[in-house]
């Protein structure tokens, strides 16, 4: 009965993923341009739990039989991260996850061939860093981190020459693509590294995605006039599930949930179109009872807490300074210098928490105002102080 997918479950298989026909053809339209030998970037954007990891994962399994497709998730980067985050926990992170799709497809086999490559080079192995038994490489000196970048990078054009007959082509997909802002260096300098090594490639297809708010400066670093891959890049924005949309997913996978007219408008109206939050809200309802608007609104404040729990966490995490900013722009988005005088202090005090909180997409800025980027947060904060008389600090 209940084949609605959790809300933080995006490998779905093909009956619990839905419709994004026109998305999917798009994309793979211009993935296609990778058999044509250009290299085509995609930059997918999109609001948090819109839906662009299960979109990316549903194209990898349509493709995996005529291209070596490559997902890695960039927040992986961590596992390489001694203090600081590197360069080279992005390459090693790339290594890695390429090395595991060559592992998992049925056509490449490349073991032999990368450790002849490393034997040549006189790079040492450490087993105790390999990761699902893929040795990866000591690093010492400076030499050799150039000489295991340049490969690394180089790596799919080297896979895709040996394998020619055999695929198409090879596609890699980049998700969480905004930690690059925790980069210990500027993030800028990096995009230009990766784009220089990129345009100069044949047959190999680029797709970035990542949690950012559509004003992210990262997206004017990337796809901006300005940006490193400025004018070669396709930025498409996935967007929300439509209202039709929403009641057609819901009427084929959840006819259990007996919605009146004004409950299911006002479930739309809760969950935004948002996939997460029509997941994660609709297991949370009740089956085979009538939900009129009455009734949604009251689970809805019910499963606030569900629904928000990422956020939460994130909240709870947050210095005083953070949180006090955030709950400043509960009732309307405002300037940095109203921000500054609601907190008493002056606007340049509050310069580093404005951007931690950009870079956790709690807020963004629109137009010279901040605001806060989750409505359901935003509602959730409104909630708390009207029934507790103080936010949850
Ligand atoms: N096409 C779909 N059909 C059904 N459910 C979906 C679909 N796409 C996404 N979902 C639901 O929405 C949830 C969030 O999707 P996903 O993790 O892909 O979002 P995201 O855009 O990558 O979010 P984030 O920005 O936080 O990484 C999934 O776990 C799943 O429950
Ligand atoms: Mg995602």
């Amino acid at each position: 009965m209940r084949n609605l997918p959790l809300g933080n479950d995006n490998d779905l298989d093909q009956s619990q993923f839905y419709n994004r026909t026109e998305e999917i053809s798009f994309i793979k339209d211009n993935l296609e341009l990778a058999k044509k030998a250009s290299t085509p970037t995609i930059l997918l954007t999109g609001i948090r739990g819109v839906g662009k990891t299960a979109l990316m994962k549903k194209i990898k399994k349509d493709l995996e039989n005529d291209y070596l497709v490559v997902y890695m998730d960039l927040s992986a980067m961590d596992k390489y991260k001694k203090d600081k985050l590197t360069r080279f926990c992005f390459m090693k992170l790339f290594y890695e996850s390429f090395i595991r799709a060559c592992n998992e497809s049925d056509i490449i086999t490349v073991d032999k061939r990368i450790m002849k490559f490393f034997k040549t080079r006189n790079f040492k192995f450490d087993r105790l860093e390999s990761v699902n038994d893929i040795p990866v490489p000591i690093l010492k000196s400076q030499e050799d981190y150039s000489k295991f970048t340049d490969f690394v990078m180089n790596l799919p054009q080297k896979i895709y020459d040996d394998y020619l007959n055999d695929i198409d082509g090879v596609l890699i997909f980049m998700d969480e693509f905004q930690i690059l802002k925790q980069l210990d260096e500027d993030v800028n300098s990096f995009l230009w590294y990766i784009r220089s090594v990129i345009q100069s490639q044949r047959n190999i297809g680029y797709i970035f995605s990542g949690s950012m708010s559509i004003k992210d400066e990262l997206i004017s670093d990337i796809a901006g006039q300005k940006g490193a891959f400025g004018g070669r890049i396709l930025n498409y924005e996935i967007k929300t599930f439509s209202h039709a949309t929403t009641k057609s997913y819901l009427n084929e996978k959840a006819e259990y949930l007996q919605f009146t007219d004004d409950g299911f408008d006002r479930f739309y109206n809760c969950t935004k179109g948002i996939p997460f939050y029509i997941n994660t809200f609709a297991r949370l309802l009740p089956p085979f009872e009538q939900l009129d608007e009455e009734r949604i609104v009251s689970e809805f404040k019910k499963s606030l807490p569900y629904l928000l729990i990422h956020l939460t966490n994130e909240w709870y995490k947050l210095t005083a300074q953070e949180q006090r900013i955030i709950t400043a722009l509960v009732d309307k988005p405002l300037r940095r210098i109203e921000i500054a005088k609601k907190l008493n202090v002056t606007s340049g005090a509050i310069g580093a928490s404005l951007k931690r909180l950009q870079n956790e997409t709690l807020i963004e800025l629109n137009n010279g105002q901040y605001q806060i980027y989750d409505s359901i947060f935003r509602t959730w904060l409104k909630m708390e102080y009207e029934e507790k008389g103080d936010y949850p600090y």
